[in-house]
């Protein structure tokens, strides 16, 4: 695809599409609960759908009217053995969490996904489940998809120190330990995203929260909800970026969820000297509209307990360092390497390829500033942030085409995202 270059500015107002963490929760939560759970600004988008049609499979009566989506609540262990095979596509949210969800449902399934999926590490999440007294294999031994889950039932629980600052084996671990007898503990290596222990207190649940430890007893009941979801910050912030980089730009992007968990990128924009500011920030829904515009910045640090704080963002936050003044080091990032693809190397040969000079790390990337982007060939590798942050590097490119390869990846995540940054660019 020739992406849009060339941006001379970059007006006006967005509504950014709903979270992906929250929206694949919501079909989670909402099947496992008892009554109804009707869900508002749900993100369709392939990912999440994706979670849909799998509950769907596990036997709940799911209905999208094109506006709202309202499940039929199961109860905690009331999935249905489905008949085929569950194919979570790209997502590696949906296979995780749901390694935990069908651990102690009763039945045997396996699980599998596309070419990336089947290259992205499990046993974070087998070892704990097994520890737990799960039977669950990888493809012929090893730790990949597709994963072979057997009939299990009595799962004990565990006190637990994860190896990985990651939310999504905290999540499969918590919905493990719903199904499980005792009460489980776990610590956290760095607090990431909460969004499951969040709702898990939503629809009704106990769970106790002590700095980076969590309690949780099993044998617990939901009550279906009412949910709404926010706009997802990890969409927005390639517009943040954009606005930022793009010189006369001014824009406001609406209902975004700000839980602190996720907020990283405003504290890196800030320390880099960039004019963002928050504003009708609604508590209760952990929300509210974030202003950008076009910025003189500075490079900088980002390293330590920030990260999973932005971990997503670090793909777009590296073409933003590419236009600050002097570098900026980026360290502790080594779970970059094994997302939808290996963020470091992706973004380092991508944009190296359009003439940023950034230099991959093991555990993160150091980025001269003040670079000139032109136009090249890229590839997203099939991973959407990749994609989208290229399109929005692009926009820099004076004259010469930018061409992406493997353009449609952006629908796992954002499927409007090219026609939303035209609406931006008239
Ligand atoms: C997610 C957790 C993060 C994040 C992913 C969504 C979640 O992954 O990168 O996009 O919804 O729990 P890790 O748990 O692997 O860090």
């Amino acid at each position: 695809m020739k992406l849009k270059i060339n941006a001379t500015s970059l007006n006006g107002e967005l509504k950014v599409p709903g979270d992906k963490s929250i929206s694949h929760r919501s079909i989670m939560f909402g099947s496992l609960a008892e009554g109804e759970t009707v869900i508002t600004d749900f993100l369709r988008a392939d990912d999440c759908l994706d979670t849909l049609k799998i509950f769907r499979q596990l036997g709940v009566p799911i209905h999208d009217d094109g506006h709202k989506i309202t499940i039929e609540g199961q109860g905690m262990k009331g999935l249905k053995k489905p008949k085929e095979v569950l194919d979570v596509g790209n997502s590696g949210t949906t296979i995780r969490l749901l390694m935990g969800i069908l651990a102690g449902q009763g039945f045997d399934v396996t699980l599998t996904g596309d070419s990336s999926i089947q290259k992205r590490p499990m046993n974070r999440v087998m070892l704990p489940l097994r520890e737990m007294g799960v039977s669950v294999m990888g493809y012929e031994s090893t730790e990949f998809p597709p994963i072979k889950l057997n009939e299990n039932s009595d799962l004990k629980a565990i006190k637990y120190q994860l190896p990985v600052a990651s939310a999504q084996v905290k999540s499969a671990l918590l919905f493990a330990a719903l199904q499980a007898e005792g009460e489980t503990e776990l610590i956290e290596k760095e607090k990431t995203r909460d969004h499951t222990e969040v709702m898990i207190k939503q629809f009704g649940g106990q769970i106790k929260v002590e700095g980076k430890k969590i309690t949780l007893s099993g044998d617990q009941r939901f009550t279906g909800q009412k949910v709404n979801v926010p706009g997802d910050i990890s969409s927005a912030a390639f517009f943040i970026v954009a606005g930022l980089i793009v010189p006369n730009s001014h824009i406001v992007l609406k209902n975004v969820g700000l839980s602190e968990t996720r907020t990283g990128i405003i504290d890196v924009v800030k320390a880099m000297d960039g004019n963002i500011s928050l504003t009708d920030v609604d508590e209760l829904n952990d929300s509210g509209t974030i202003t950008v515009t076009s910025s003189t910045l500075i490079g900088t640090e980002i390293s330590g307990d920030i990260i999973p704080r932005l971990i997503d963002e670090l793909p777009i936050i590296a073409l933003l360092a590419t236009q600050a003044t002097g570098e900026t080091i980026i360290k502790d990032a080594e779970e970059l390497r094994v997302k939808e693809t290996d963020r470091i190397q992706a973004v380092s040969d991508e944009l190296t390829k359009m003439g940023a000079n950034i230099v991959p790390t093991i555990d993160g990337m150091i980025i001269q500033g003040n670079t000139t982007l032109s136009g090249s060939r890229v590839t997203s590798y099939g991973d959407h942030r990749i994609g989208m942050m290229l399109q929005i590097a692009a926009l820099l490119v004076k004259k010469d085409e930018v061409i992406l390869d493997k353009s449609d990846a952006v629908s796992v995540s954002y499927p409007h995202f090219f026609d939303d940054l035209e609406s931006l660019m008239k």
